[in-house]
């Protein structure tokens, strides 16, 4: 398995996607570890995109428990319905936050953060077992391209790498 991450930072979001989501079925394909998958997706997402933070949050129980990220310290535990990864879970759908201080009950773990996105990773049951978060400290950075090609890779993690 090569270690190297190819970007192509000039070319559009969708071709940005279009090369990184092959490079990370690739990355992932000869481990079984989630940690160590996980962990390596977040890093290819955030070297690619520069984002101010991305990473996972594991339905342990009644609540999401922070997993593998790469940015600032998080909020290590989130309840079922809270926050925006709480409200994806009970939902069951992605949520495109365009400005966090607008959506009731936003947890903030940072300061900085001013828009976010949320996916949630289904199992093969169509069980959430995990939210990926993305949170952009630049307003219109995150949008319905994101959306659609994150829910790409998180079809693969919940159906392939978690399942
Ligand atoms: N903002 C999230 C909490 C997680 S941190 O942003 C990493 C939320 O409202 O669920």
């Amino acid at each position: 398995m090569s270690e190297k991450l190819i970007i192509e930072s000039h070319k559009n979001k969708i071709e940005q996607y279009e090369l990184l989501l092959p490079q990370i079925v690739a990355l992932t394909a000869g481990e079984t570890d989630l940690i160590a998958n996980l962990s390596n997706i977040s890093a290819a997402l955030h070297q690619t995109f520069g984002w101010f933070w991305v990473g996972f949050y594991l339905v342990k129980n009644d609540n999401l428990v922070l997993g593998p990220f790469q940015g600032t310290i998080a909020c290590t535990r989130i309840p079922f319905g809270k926050g925006v990864c709480g409200a994806a879970w009970e939902l069951k759908q992605s949520i495109l936050v365009p400005e966090v201080d607008k959506f009731p009950g936003h947890i903030a773990c940072s300061s900085l953060t001013v828009s976010e996105i949320v996916i949630p990773v289904f199992n093969v049951q169509s069980e959430v077992v995990a939210t990926l978060d993305i949170d952009s400290d630049k307003f219109g950075v995150l949008d319905e391209i994101d959306v659609i090609h994150l829910e790409r890779l998180a079809k693969h993690i919940g159906q392939v790498i978690m399942k």
